[in-house]
Formats: C-alpha cells, structure tokens, sequence
C-alpha cells in the first residue's frame, strides 16, 4: 500500500514545468494577469522548489486564493480546492466510506450465500468503497496526472481539530486511513493554504509551511492590477480608482477595500459610461466598495470631496505625458 518514500522537493520539479527563476516565475504570473511583487514570487519560488506548502496570509481581497488559481494555470494542472468552514471533517475533506455499496456488496453477498464475515469486512474496507474527497484526491491524483496545485482556502474558519488533522498531510504528504493504512504522495501537490486571520493559525502548522504575508498593494502594483484585468476602463478613469481606493485605505474604516472591490468598482464605473470620477458617481456606487452602513456613513459628501481633491493631484501626477 505505502508508496516508496521519495523527495518532495526532487519529485516536483521533475514532475510539473518549474519556473527555474524568480524572475521567470513572476513573468509567468504576470502572463497569466497576476502581479506578485519580488518578495511573494520568492515565497512562491521556494514553495515549489522545496516542496514545502505555502502559507498566505493577508486582509481580505489582496488575492491570496488567486495565487494557487494561477499557479495551477502556469503550472498546466489541475486545481483542487477545499475551502475550509466551520465543523468541516474529514468525512467532507478526505475520504469517506460509501455506506451505501458497502450495504449493497452484503446483501448481494447475503443473497449468494457467500457470506463469509472476515472476507466482506475486508472486502468493503478497500479502495473500491472510498469516496474520495479534496485531500486525498490531491494526495493521490489519477494515473498518469501531474501533481495538482492543492488549495486549502480560509483555513481560520475550519477548527483547531481539523487544523491538526493537516499536520501529518502538510509534513510527509500522507493520509492514515486506519482500515487501510498509509497512503503517501507519489509525487506531492504544491499546496498554497491561506488564513484571513479571523483566529491565529497554530505554530506547528506554520512551521511546517513557507510564510507570507500579502500586504494591500502599492498604487503602482493595483494600477498595474486594473489595467490588466479591465483594459476597456479610460486611462483616466482607472488612475483616478486606484487613488480613491489607496486614499479610502487610509481612513479609519471597519472594513477596507481590497483589490476585489476595486476591480469591482471599475467595472461599475465603466458600466455607467464613467470616464472620470465625479462626486456623483463615487457617491451612487459607494455599495461596490464599503460593504457596511458604518463605513457608508463614515465616507459622507465631505469626506468624498476631500478624497477627490486628493485624487485629482495624484492622477494628474502619473498622468503619462
Ligand atoms: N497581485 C494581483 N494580481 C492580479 N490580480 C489580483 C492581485 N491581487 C488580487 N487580485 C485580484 O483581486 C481579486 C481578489 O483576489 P483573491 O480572491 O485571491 O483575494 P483573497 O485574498 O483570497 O480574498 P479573500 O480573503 O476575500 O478570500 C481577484 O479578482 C484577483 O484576481
Ligand atoms: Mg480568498
């Protein structure tokens, strides 16, 4: 049953087209519209040479679940997510007996008169009664597949039990499954986890991982992030976004903008014909950025002026010549 122990770090990069440099791998994230600066891209650069998992922490929407996306892009395999909650088990993330064909497997046995107890047991305790869930799936992807890109999303929501279910998983890249025994990667997935940090994600989970934390981006990185992603908004138009959102980043908000919502707020902006920021637009589209009444409230008409007197300096400043 158990594979032949075998280095994480030799199997991957024989097996899926590594980047063999961090310049290469940010070109690659970059073809595929993601903007890592240097520090992420060496995190994500190490994770797969060393075949450590990688962990992202950030606040919400600065696009730590996009990572593992484009990583399974770049990479050319298959994605395979679980995205973590609260009482999530291992019946819902790893394997779960098919109660089921195992009920039907002895009454067809029954009705054979071939009911033999030790030889049923054994017989419906085996592979082909298992039903397969994320991580064993990832553990153990189909013949001839390249190792998967797994991503364990959100891992602060699942509980601390769960959390140290993951640790023999995130070490040696292996499943107990008592009726069965060990099951051990062949060839380990890469494995992007990530938190929001709504609970602190235990030591021993961390140590076993690579650390990064994704940080709001720079106006030039979100600008660059924009132009990328909704090419049909006005030059003019998405400067002016990006230093609103920067700006509104700044203030004293409940909850602040990622860059989910700006890319949200752009694609309202171009919707409404917008080509400029104006008090009136920034004020009936407010809902696509602030998502509570508090922070509506907070952003009132003067704030808005004050921002857009803010903006208009910084636009003009990167305004291409
Ligand atoms: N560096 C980046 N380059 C390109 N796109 C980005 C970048 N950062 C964020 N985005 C975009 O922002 C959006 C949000 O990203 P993502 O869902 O990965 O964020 P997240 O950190 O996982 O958020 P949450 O905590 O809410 O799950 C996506 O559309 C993503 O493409
Ligand atoms: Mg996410």
């Amino acid at each position: 049953m158990q594979s032949p122990p075998q280095s994480p770090a030799a199997d991957l990069s024989e097996s899926v087209a590594a980047p063999r440099s961090i310049e290469e791998l940010q070109e690659r994230l970059a073809g595929a519209l993601y903007f890592a600066e240097r520090s992420l891209a060496t995190a994500i650069f190490l994770a797969l040479r060393l075949g450590k998992p990688l962990f992202l922490e950030g606040e919400p929407g600065v696009g730590k679940t996009q990572v593992a996306k484009v990583l399974s892009a770049i990479l050319g395999t298959r994605l395979i997510r679980l995205q973590c909650y609260e009482g999530l088990d291992v019946s819902t993330a790893v394997y779960e007996w098919d109660y089921s064909r195992q009920m039907l497997e002895i009454r067809l046995r029954e009705a054979a008169g071939q009911l033999d107890l030790g030889a049923a047991r054994r017989n419906i305790f085996s592979r082909d009664f298992l039903l397969r869930r994320p991580l064993l799936e990832a553990i153990e992807p189909s013949d001839g597949e390249r190792p998967p890109v797994l991503l364990i999303d959100e891992l602060d929501r699942a509980d601390e039990e769960f959390e140290a279910y993951l640790l023999e998983l995130l070490s040696d890249f292996q499943i107990t499954i008592p009726e069965i025994g060990t099951v051990r990667a062949r060839r380990p997935p890469a494995v992007v986890v990530t938190s929001n940090r709504t609970r602190e994600v235990h030591d021993a989970l961390r140590r076993r991982c690579l650390y990064h934390w994704i940080d709001y981006p720079s106006f030039e990185k979100e600008h660059q992030i924009v132009v990328a992603k909704v090419p049909e908004a006005p030059a003019r138009l998405s400067r002016e976004v990006v230093a609103f959102v920067q700006e509104l980043r700044e203030a004293d908000l409940y909850k602040r903008p990622g860059v989910a919502e700006t890319l949200d707020w752009v694609q309202a902006l171009v919707a409404l014909d917008a080509t400029t920021l104006t008090a009136e637009n920034v004020r009936s589209t407010l809902g696509v950025l602030l998502k509570y009444q508090e922070d509506v409230e907070l952003v009132d008409d003067a704030a808005v002026a004050r921002t857009l007197e803010r903006v208009s300096g910084v636009s003009r400043a990167q305004e291409v010549p």
